[in-house]
């Protein structure tokens, strides 16, 4: 891996966490395949040699479980589940370069080869060990079989996860008070001999690692807490029969823990590409034993996997690390937790029945907050995004810019691009390659919606239709830019919304791929000529909302009633990027990822106020009107703070005022500024020492 910027001279990989092939995708699983892929194909516009890997993750007790309740073989059960994975992405245009599985040959002999030299390099050891067992069930009671109490934090806690409380993986015999999951009796404690590896041998490498690893700052953040409370060995191998061998092992009913053969998948699956296509035309070697690229794009839950035990693997058996681990926040719906089991979620399948286009999810999935922020998902959310975003300054741009040359040039204009405009261009196409170094999927898609957002203005303000007949010339110029605008957002939008991009590609006669383009494509002349363009995006009306809604409604209800306090409630099979349910949220806002400059921070005119007077406003429940002294003038701010403050006791008191916010009025008031004020209880803010009135917060 490098440390340059990308595009670099080294291939990358781009993988997204293995689904468990266990149960039918949905939203929560979607952000992060949608997001992963949209990662790949900007770097791949950036010029970047990629690849975009993952798999169906078959092992372990998500699918073993599964599969026993259905009456099905684990093997069996788990390729029905790959093979619809396997069709149903290409609907989502989300594009694997290799899309495998964990039992196929190349993972299995790959991981067998991994753990053979981890254990070679004296980095496995046996250890005898407690491990929860059903005497009724006659079974031992590996990672899911097993529920209990976490020993960390005392949240409910299934046999190898903290999944309700603190997050925490959990090591074999942790659990208190076990009971079995398939009697629902008490589980005993058993000896057994199990291999472990030396993970807490890697402490001083990881931190290295962590403090080079790029991606989202969660992913940094807490491994280097985990490491520095101490690390433990983790257990490699489980009592049962699903799962990959330990290699050389005679042992019956005991195979590697899913979580090692898990991330091999990366490998496997980047090899079979390179396989494919041939070593010249792209090398896994060389991506996973030399210089190459890794980018890991996960669910924040499984984060001590892949900063921990996978590092540490990978460094032991003599592999490459990863560059980046970009973990993604969880979803939630209508403000609550995804619930698969209280049919509570938005399905793959039941998204594309309902006859929206993959791309309007694709643009919400990756545009609404930042990349580590959970993303609430509502129907009414939807339609203000896509009716807004997509249809309103995206498509209308694109339509009425597209018609409006159609007729009046039949195509594109004979005209230069204007100075400004190709500037315009540029400087998105900035922001983008910005954007995929900071790991910002909103920053790429936001450049390409401003962009669109400018087109809008420029239009309206150079008015062309007033200009065909009194000055032709200039008519063609406008148009000509506009044209070139449509261009350019079409290629900036693409990675999040290829199909749609391609379209509008194919509407201004281009004939190759956008894909292929790359971003200086943003600035190449459109064809001449082109046909009569069609809008590329429709309005989502207000009653197929309420449908939608009342349609979820019915099904959360069906599934178990609705609810206040759900918190109880968890799912067993969740893969990355979605949220069990609401408790593991913490209470914190998320931090913003996107950062400003310093020179938007002194945008911000913030003075050192004192409150000269504060009374409440007539009719309005929540809203005080206060009189502030800025030095240089008293400013009349309304501020949300009549419940929450003894008005009466603030005049005298010093404040913080952003004294260049936009006027507004309130219940008739008029509000020219705003006091700071931290959380739901508008804890005001002040100085703490001799600043004077007027001056200015830096
Ligand atoms: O948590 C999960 O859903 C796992 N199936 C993810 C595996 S990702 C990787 F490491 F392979
Ligand atoms: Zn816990």
């Amino acid at each position: 891996m490098s440390t340059d910027e990308f595009p670099t001279d080294s291939p990358a990989v781009v993988t997204c966490g293995l689904p468990y092939a266990n149960g039918d995708l949905h939203i929560g699983h979607l952000r992060g395949y949608i997001g992963a892929d949209a990662f790949s194909r900007a770097l791949e516009t950036l010029g970047q040699e990629v690849a975009y890997v993952s798999g169906s993750d078959m092992h372990g007790t998500p699918v073993a479980v599964n599969a026993e309740q259905e009456g099905v073989d684990p093997a069996e059960f788990a390729l029905e589940w790959h093979e619809q994975y396997e069709e149903t992405f290409p609907k989502f245009n989300v594009e694997f370069d290799n899309y495998g599985h964990t039992h196929d040959e190349t993972n299995t002999e790959l991981t067998q080869e991994i753990v053979r030299t981890l254990d070679e390099e004296g980095y496995v050891y046996e250890k005898e060990i407690q491990v929860a067992y059903d005497p009724d069930a006659d079974q031992y009671l590996p990672d899911r079989y097993v529920e209990g109490t976490c020993p960390y934090c005392g949240a409910k806690a299934r046999g190898d996860e903290c999944d309700e409380g603190c997050q925490r993986h959990l090591e074999p015999g942790e659990i208190e008070e076990p009971t079995s999951t398939i009697t629902g009796n008490d589980a005993e404690y058993r000896e057994r001999t199990h291999k472990f590896f030396r993970v807490s041998e890697f402490a001083d490498y990881l931190t290295e690692f962590l403090d080079g690893l790029e991606g989202t700052s969660n992913a940094r953040n807490q491994p280097r807490q985990w490491i520095e409370e101490g690390l433990q060995d983790w257990c490699l191998t489980r009592d049962m029969d699903w799962g990959i061998d330990y290699p050389g092992s005679e042992e019956e009913d005991v195979v590697l823990y899913v979580w090692v053969d898990a991330p091999i998948e990366y490998i496997a699956s980047t090899k079979q590409y390179s396989e494919r296509v041939g070593t010249e035309e792209y090398d896994w070697e060389r991506v996973w034993t030399a210089d190459g690229e890794i980018v890991h794009v996960i669910g924040r839950d499984i984060i001590q996997h892949h900063t921990i035990f996978w590092p540490a693997m990978l460094e032991g058996a003599d592999y490459n690390a990863p560059r980046a681990v970009a973990a993604t926040g969880f979803i939630t719906i209508n403000g609550k937790g995804l619930s698969t089991s209280r049919n509570r979620a938005i399905w793959a399948e039941e998204y594309l029945e309902e006859g929206f286009h993959p791309d309007l999810l694709r643009y919400y999935l990756t545009t609404t907050g930042g990349l580590q922020q959970d993303v609430d998902f509502s129907w009414d959310a939807f339609r203000e995004k896509v009716n807004g975003e997509l249809v309103g300054t995206v498509g209308n741009f694109w339509y009425r810019s597209l018609l409006f040359a159609y007729r009046n040039f039949e195509g594109t204009p004979d005209a230069d691009v204007s100075k400004e405009v190709q500037e315009r261009i540029e400087g998105a196409i900035g922001e983008v390659r910005e954007a995929v170094n900071d790991y910002s999927l909103r920053g790429i898609g936001q450049a390409a919606t401003r962009l669109a957002q400018f087109g809008n203005e420029y239009i309206q303000r150079n008015e062309p239709w007033k200009l065909t007949d009194d000055d032709p010339e200039k008519a063609a110029q406008v148009i000509r830019d506009c044209v070139q605008i449509a261009k350019a957002v079409a290629v900036l939008l693409e990675p999040i919304t290829p199909e749609k991009s391609q379209l509008l590609w194919d509407q201004i006669g281009e004939e190759s791929d956008i894909a292929d383009a790359g971003l200086e494509a943003a600035l190449e002349t459109p064809p001449r000529n082109f046909e009569e363009p069609g809008e590329l995006f429709e309005k989502i009306e207000d009653d197929r909302v309420a449908e939608l809604n009342e349609k979820l409604e019915e099904r959360v209800a069906a599934a178990g009633g609705e609810d206040e306090t759900e918190s109880d409630e968890t799912d067993s099979d969740e893969a990355e990027g979605m949220t069990d349910d609401e408790t593991t949220a913490d209470d914190l806002e998320p931090l913003l990822e996107d950062r400003i400059g310093f020179d938007e921070f002194q945008d911000l005119d913030i003075r050192v106020g004192r409150i000269e007077a504060a009374e409440g406003i007539d009719g309005a429940d929540d809203l005080a009107r206060l009189e502030v002294d800025i030095g240089f003038e008293t400013r009349q701010v309304v501020a949300g703070i009549k419940q929450l403050h003894d008005l009466e006791e603030l005049p005298g008191q010093k404040c913080i005022l952003l004294a260049n916010m936009e006027p507004a009025e309130l219940f008739g008031v008029e509000s020219n500024g705003m006091v700071l004020a931290a959380g739901e209880e508008a804890d005001l803010l002040t100085t703490h020492g001799e600043s004077e009135v007027g001056e200015k917060v830096r």
